[in-house]
């Protein structure tokens, strides 16, 4: 199960001189996090997330056999349909770590074209999405020279792939639930590559998830950086023992279909992951005055109305608002009245719960 040699191919393909692929894949939110992690992007926890189907990256992929045998991929990247030369650093480092479970790709050029559903500027991570997408290119080509692949087996080695991408985006393959990382209560997950949960209650099947953009811009701290500075984070130990915690309780929560439990537990996972960041060294703030307006209007609301508006928080300042699809009118006049008016230039997205990757 954990065996990253699974993902090696071990038998000569078929020969395919010039194949074209266009994929969609969606982002997803995690309501436990993963924050923290070991070389070559194994988390210090298990996480769990929603997947989202709004927001989402679309790739197509051109892949042309070179005529003479190159010791590296060659690749262009346009963005928007305009070329992208600040992509390729992270798109080659993405396709050197899959390299020796993806060795036929040394023979092509990549031709890559992408474009977000959501704004560039949007304070979006874009990382999850984009890497989904073309590690489900890659993928789709494998397919191609070993017809006799799955799709299970594809789809377990297209998250695999993802998480050498980007962490998050080894969740960004299926939905509506993703495991990613190890803990005993599951014994299917896995540290290597997501797994789809199908056992939470029908109500968290068709969450709503509204991201208010409090801010577009480009986050001060990356979350490469903010993994890094969990290794002699004073309080690393215990975070990580506390997400393996909440990551049962979450489980047994969701499954149980209990709005409440789900509230508090999801608040203070976003919470506890954003302490990482006041406690660290040097220490950083992402959220910003509006963030916490906004959670503070959340917990009024709830308390007053009884209805299920609960928060999550990313790595950034905008706020993920969660709540069920049977509460969404009134929640919604609320958001529009009350919330709206927190968010950078008034923008926020409304997206829902989905079900992963979509071949175009
Ligand atoms: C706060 O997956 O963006 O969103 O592996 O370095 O690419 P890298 O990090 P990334 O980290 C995501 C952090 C988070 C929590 C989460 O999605 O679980």
């Amino acid at each position: 199960m954990n065996d990253k040699a699974q993902f090696v191919p071990r038998t000569q393909g078929n020969e395919i001189s010039s194949f074209q692929t266009i994929w969609s894949a969606p982002s997803n939110i995690a309501l436990v996090k993963y924050w923290g992690k070991k070389e070559l992007q194994i988390p210090c926890n298990p996480s769990v997330s929603f997947t989202l189907d709004q927001c989402r990256t679309t790739t197509s992929v051109r892949f042309k056999k070179q005529k003479t045998a190159q010791d590296h991929t060659s690749l262009a990247v346009h963005y928007d349909g305009k070329p992208a030369p600040s992509f390729v650093p992270k798109v080659k480092t993405f396709i050197d770590r899959i390299l020796p479970y993806a060795p036929y790709l040394k023979e092509y050029h990549l031709q890559i074209d992408t474009v977000n559903s959501f704004p560039h500027s949007s304070g979006i991570a874009s990382s999850a999405s984009a890497m989904a997408a073309l590690a489900a290119a890659v993928m789709d080509l494998e397919q191609q020279i070993y017809p006799s692949l799955t799709v299970e087996d594809q789809i377990k080695k297209c998250s695999f792939l993802a998480r050498l991408g980007s962490g998050s985006a080894a969740r960004s393959v299926e939905g509506p639930l993703v495991l990613w990382g190890e803990h005993t209560a599951t014994p299917d997950s896995s540290d290597l590559f997501g797994v789809r949960w199908v056992k939470a209650a029908d109500v968290f099947k068709t969450y709503r998830d509204t991201i208010l953009l409090v801010d577009k811009g480009q986050k001060e701290v990356s979350s490469t950086v903010g993994h890094n500075l969990m290794h002699n984070h004073p309080f690393a130990e215990n975070r990580f023992s506390q997400a393996n915690d909440h990551y049962q309780d979450l489980l047994a929560i969701l499954e149980k279909g209990d709005l409440n439990g789900f509230a508090d537990l999801v608040e203070r996972e976003a919470l506890s992951l954003h302490a990482m960041m006041l406690t660290s060294s040097p220490s950083y703030i992402l959220m910003h005055p509006n963030t916490i307006q906004i959670i503070q209007e959340v917990r009024r609301y709830r308390k007053t109305t009884a209805l299920n508006l609960t928060f999550t928080l990313d790595a950034g300042a905008n706020v993920h608002l969660l709540y069920p699809e049977h509460e969404s009118e009134q929640i919604g006049q609320f958001i529009e009245s009350y919330l709206r008016q927190y968010c950078q230039d008034n923008e926020l997205i409304y997206d829902r719960v989905g079900t992963g990757l979509k071949k175009m």
